[in-house]
């Protein structure tokens, strides 16, 4: 590289976008959508209303948010051949390769596939936010030999969701639950996967391309991937009795502690807070609370001697499984929640896209003769 910059492991610290939709004070504590603290948005507002607000920039009112989940519903359907793809794929795979391949065959249907207009990229969010959860649910039957359940127009997304992966309609409580983890998790800007996403979309790719290499970066465990090794971290550790055990050798061993740590908040994930008092009652009622006074002691111990925070996905991991929700989907639902600003930010970039190519500091042998082959 002959331009003299410096390098930045891991850009840490560097800005890469301007943004309206997400305001992240790591050193606070603070997060909101578009101005609005993330507390409020998760307590008292629908995902459906956060949907409105990350796409159009406004809280919707009365009108404009019927008029959304008008579309949200009428968009739900999958294309049969994706039910038929889900049944010929292995039963065993991972459920984030399944959805990863899905948004790409989604791609292939969708009739606005190759229109990049702001218009066309809106239409596409409000499809893809719908027939993402509808295709989590409907691989997730095939791949328990069930038949997919329809959608049901007369429910809200969060509750749709619940009831198209287990066939039974939740109750008000568990889908407050699931609508304010969806919230939650629906923005959070320059993350690995929106960052991402915006990559692939400022080389005038499309949407649908975008969001499936984000469902490839969310995968990983040190980012979305980490609600699901913290509820196999809680799995191993098995009862309270033995949290002080497994924290000693964890720490002993420099194991990475999944669900520990961000590199952005200093002062506390302000996301683990809500998820933490959800997660109690949540685990209470359900007769699973075990797994909720693991984590506490979990972290009380990891804190105790890392000064670790917890992030979003170590609360999460209870409150998902405490849900019923299957632990190798947590992170599908990860996606779920993160598809409204995934898309979101997809269409922040087409309307002020620049190619986004950073720089390499080649460290190899310097400039070599080329030898021919027979006289190597
Ligand atoms: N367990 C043990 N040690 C940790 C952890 C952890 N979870 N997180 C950070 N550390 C330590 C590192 O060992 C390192 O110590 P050192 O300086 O003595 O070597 C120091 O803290 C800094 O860690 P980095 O990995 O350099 O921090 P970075 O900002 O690159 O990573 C990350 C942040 C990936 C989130 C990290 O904290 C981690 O791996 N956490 C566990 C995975 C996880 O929970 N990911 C979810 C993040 S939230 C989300 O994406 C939805």
């Amino acid at each position: 590289m002959t331009e003299g910059t410096r390098l930045i492991r891991g850009l840490e610290g560097v800005v890469a976008a301007e943004t309206k939709l997400c305001d992240l004070d790591g050193a606070n504590a603070r997060l909101a959508y578009c101005g609005y603290g993330i507390d409020d948005l998760a307590r008292r507002a629908t995902f459906e209303e956060v949907c409105c607000l990350l796409w159009y920039g406004e809280l919707p009112g009365k009108g404009q948010l019927d008029q959304l989940t008008v579309s949200l519903v009428a968009a739900r359907e999958i294309p049969a051949q994706l039910v038929d793809a889900f049944r010929v794929m292995p039963t065993d795979t991972d459920p984030n390769r399944v959805l990863q391949a899905a948004v790409a065959m989604l791609g292939m249907f969708d009739p606005d596939a190759n229109d990049n207009s702001h218009a066309a990229n809106v239409r596409k969010a409000i499809r893809l936010t719908s027939q993402m959860a509808t295709a989590i649910c409907a691989h997730h039957r095939a791949r328990s030999g069930q038949a997919p359940v329809p959608p049901a127009p007369d429910l809200g997304h969060a509750a749709n969701f619940l009831y198209m992966l287990t066939g039974r309609r939740p109750t008000p409580v568990t889908t407050k639950v699931l609508d304010a983890s969806l919230t939650l998790y629906a923005e959070h800007e320059l993350n690995a996967s929106t960052f991402t996403t915006r990559v692939i979309t400022s080389t005038d790719s499309d949407m649908h391309s975008a969001v499936a290499g984000g469902v490839g970066a969310l995968k990983g465990p040190l980012h979305g991937g980490a609600g699901e090794a913290v509820m196999r971290t809680l799995m191993e550790i098995g009862e309270i009795a033995n949290v002080d055990a497994f924290t000693t050798k964890a720490l002993a061993d420099k194991r990475r502690l999944m669900g520990f740590g961000h590199r952005v908040y200093t002062a506390g994930d302000p996301r683990a807070a809500i998820l933490k008092g959800m997660a109690e009652e949540a685990c209470r009622q359900s007769g699973q609370f075990k797994w909720y006074e693991m984590a506490v002691k979990l972290y009380e111990r990891v804190n105790a001697v890392k000064k670790l925070i917890p992030n979003v996905d170590f609360y999460s991991a209870p409150l998902f499984y405490s849900l019923g929700i299957p632990v190798d989907l947590f992170t599908p639902v990860i996606a779920a929640g993160r598809i409204a600003g995934w898309t979101a930010n997809i269409v922040e970039q087409y309307d002020d896209n620049r190619l986004i190519r950073p720089r390499g500091d080649y460290i190899g042998s310097g400039r070599r003769t080329y030898v021919p082959l027979a006289q190597r």
